[in-house]
């Protein structure tokens, strides 16, 4: 499907010679896509700069878009939950998602009606990903549900197809230094939706992160 808007994506935007600090300054000002114009801030990854993990989400959410942070809101109590669960201490990952604004549509209550970033969107967005994953050259890459895996793997990728399973990194997504492995599990959101099976979506969300404890024990 196409549509008319205008995404230049956000290479122009991104500092010639990046650091942190300078990529979330930076990130404020992109024009890449139409989603700034709805948020509320762009709201770049945080955690160990050296970190050898990285966690991938999808976009901010309502909580995340006030705070300028990412899994501030209720996915993140439940991954926070589930890294501690399986034995990965929070100060060691450097978190993010493949896209930096909230897209958002309505709302529910007091909260705005999240919606999934499009591929274009993520395609838009993807600079800032990349400069992020260079300055902080993690050795895995947890995926944190389908939009994260589709980022990385193409609009074919499942999660339920390969989760919990190493999986290499893609060759046509040149870093300097890329990440030894991948593993893509479910979104904690998903945890949340689950219902009645929420007890068997959480413990199936630690056992995969429990592979990626061991891969980079
Ligand atoms: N969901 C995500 O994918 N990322 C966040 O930062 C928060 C919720
Ligand atoms: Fe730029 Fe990404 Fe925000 Fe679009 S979503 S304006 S590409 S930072």
């Amino acid at each position: 499907m196409t549509d008319d808007v205008e995404r230049p994506g956000a290479q122009e935007w991104v500092p010639d010679r990046p650091t942190l600090p300078r990529l979330r300054a930076a990130l404020q000002e992109c024009r890449g896509c139409e989603l700034y114009r709805d948020a509320t801030q762009g709201v770049m990854g945080e955690g160990d700069p050296g970190a050898e993990l990285a966690l991938l989400g999808e976009q901010p959410g309502d909580r995340e878009d006030q705070a300028g942070e990412p899994f501030v809101g209720p996915a993140g109590r439940v991954l926070d939950d589930a890294l501690a669960d399986a034995g990965i201490a929070p100060e060691r990952v450097y978190t993010s998602n493949v896209v930096k604004h909230f897209r958002w549509s309505g709302m529910r209550g007091k909260r705005r009606i999240h919606q999934s970033p499009k591929q274009a969107h993520v395609a838009a967005c993807r600079p800032w990903l990349d400069a992020e994953l260079r300055l902080v050259r993690p050795t895995g890459v947890v995926l944190l549900g389908g939009t994260a895996g589709k980022a990385l793997y193409g609009p074919s990728f499942k999660v339920g197809a390969c989760r919990g399973r190493r999986l290499d990194w893609p060759e046509d997504r040149p870093v300097e230094v890329p990440p030894q492995w991948v593993l893509a599990t479910t979104h904690p959101s998903a945890v949340l939706r689950a219902r009645g099976e929420r007890q068997e979506a959480y413990d199936a969300l630690v056992a995969d992160l429990r592979v990626a404890a061991g891969l980079l024990a």
